[in-house]
């Protein structure tokens, strides 16, 4: 064995470490077992104890004995769901209620590793950390040899700071295949990010199946943007992708983008035209021109087969119904329109989401969320929604890292890796309406899985620790330090990262 330990580093940064001296060594007689106080939880555990135990033997190559057991004798990793003799760590934002759900406590002695949670969720976050805690050698695809399988001793309290940690991928300007969304929900998912969000229809393209109006994806899945090829999910690959977000903890939220932004469906369908006529595809890049007709009932036949096929497929509790830049529809219509949509989610039993403008419509009930797209929303707030923080300046991932960058727009400037880092959603949110914060990206110019992989890492880390650190623990010169860690094992993985030079690399 070498006695040379690779560097850890936490990313997002827990709520409380406390370093202790020593370490817990990984031996091919290291058992791992779970238990759980209530029966409801066995299913999840045996699930989660597989996952953890499947890696650290592909890595390792070691036999990893495992099972339901509460003992945690020498040389076991024991996961442990309890209500019972166990408080779980404070978490600081007074708007969750939930924050326990999440919540972990990872204690690391010589002997043992025992992680602790209320919850299945709660153990999942905290495997998170316990990888990060060993060597990069874990990442590994192939048995390592020669490695030092340590884990420092430490005891770590940990909760998020916001119930809504979340990315999006835009897949209609381009389309992305699902074995690409499913690399990323594994990503997503070593940082603690707990919601997906696919914007899955746009003017270029619409690339979810929808049963009852086949033309949609027959007419305009093959189209994106500059001519590139296109694509779609059929409804067995979105339960294949909502199934593998879940099984990381992540909700898949789709998103319908309407009124604007609707050109898609108009080419698919004349009967969506006032003059009864499709429109033709269209592959560029500019916003603004299509609306659906906000006056006609053809029009809310379609939304509502659309959104009923969606909830079929949707197990958690919201639907995105776009609502940005409808330049084409007039400001009564579009309050009407956003009406309508937002009751035909409610009788879906689905909470809508929409952009802004969408909070402006008197429409839209408080109980409805905004995803904010501008520095702040003085209607929302009035109103008392709960809001997304998606500040462009900060949060989108499509922006430039710089003027010179290839890839990537830069209508809401540049975002280099330092802001993408230091943003704090609630300079422009009062922190009891945030639900957290969302990175998307904007799909444009991201034709490949390299353009994704460029965009996304490293900034994408900056925003786990946005949603997940108290304000007051993150640092800029100490993160730099974990990110340079982080991004060794991200190479090692495969993940084709920028190396921003405004992040000192050494
Ligand atoms: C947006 O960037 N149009 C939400």
């Amino acid at each position: 064995m070498t006695a040379s330990a690779s560097p850890r580093a936490l990313i997002p940064l827990p709520a409380s470490v406390v370093w202790n001296p020593n370490a817990f060594r990984l031996s091919p007689q290291t058992r791992i077992v779970w238990c759980a106080d209530l029966p409801e939880h066995a299913e999840a555990m045996v699930r989660i104890t597989t996952l953890l135990t499947d890696r650290i033997r592909t890595a390792t190559g070691f036999p990893l004995p495992c099972g339901e057991n509460r003992a945690s004798d020498a040389d076991t990793i024991l996961l442990e769901v309890t209500t019972a003799d166990w408080q779980s760590p404070a978490c600081s934002n007074p708007a969750r209620a939930d924050a326990s759900s999440e919540a972990y406590r990872l204690t690391v002695t010589e002997a043992c590793v025992r992680l602790v949670a209320t919850t299945p969720e709660g153990i999942f976050r905290g495997i998170q950390t316990l990888y990060q805690l060993l060597p990069a050698q874990i990442d590994a695809v192939e048995p390592a040899s020669d490695i030092d399988w340590s884990v420092p001793c430490c005891v770590i309290e940990d909760a998020p700071v916001y119930a809504w940690r979340g990315m999006m991928l835009d897949v209609a300007r381009h389309f992305h295949p699902v074995a690409t969304v499913k690399r990323l929900i594994d990503q997503l998912a070593r940082f603690k990010f707990n919601k997906l969000h696919l914007h899955l229809t746009d003017d270029q393209g619409w690339r979810l199946e929808i049963k009852s109006w086949p033309a949609l994806t027959e007419v305009c899945g093959p189209v994106a943007v500059n001519g590139d090829p296109g694509g779609f999910y059929t409804q067995d690959d979105y339960r294949e992708l909502v199934a593998y977000a879940g099984s990381h903890y992540i909700d898949l939220i789709p998103e319908i983008d309407m009124p604007g932004h609707t050109n898609a469906a108009l080419a698919a369908y004349g009967e969506l035209n006032p003059d009864g006529v499709r429109r033709d595809t269209y592959t560029g890049i500019e916003v603004g021109f299509s609306s659906l007709m906000c006056r006609e009932e053809a029009t809310y036949r379609f939304i509502d087969d659309v959104l009923r096929e969606v909830t079929a497929l949707t197990p958690g509790a919201y639907l995105h119904i776009g609502g940005d830049e409808a330049k084409a529809t007039t400001e009564e219509d579009f309050a009407y329109f956003i009406g309508r949509v937002c009751a035909i989610a409610a009788t879906y039993g689905k909470t809508p989401i929409g952009w802004n403008n969408f909070e402006l419509a008197e429409t839209v009930p408080s109980s409805a969320v905004l995803q904010m797209w501008q520095n702040e929303s003085p209607k929302a707030v009035e109103k008392g929604m709960k809001v997304i923080a998606s500040v462009p300046n900060r949060a989108y991932l499509d922006m430039k890292y710089h003027e010179d960058y290839p890839l990537g727009l830069a209508w809401a400037g540049c975002v280099p890796t330092d802001v993408a880092y230091g943003w704090e959603p609630s300079d422009h949110v009062p922190k009891a309406l945030l639900l957290g914060i969302e990175c998307p990206l904007w799909t444009e110019t991201a034709v490949t899985e390299a353009d994704i992989d460029q965009l996304v890492f490293p900034r994408l880390l900056g925003h786990a620790e946005v949603g997940w650190t108290p304000q007051a623990l993150r640092n800029w010169p100490d993160y730099q330090i974990r990110l340079r860690i982080m991004t060794e094992r991200l190479r090692l993985q495969g993940i084709r990262y920028y190396a921003d030079p405004v992040v000192k690399w050494d």
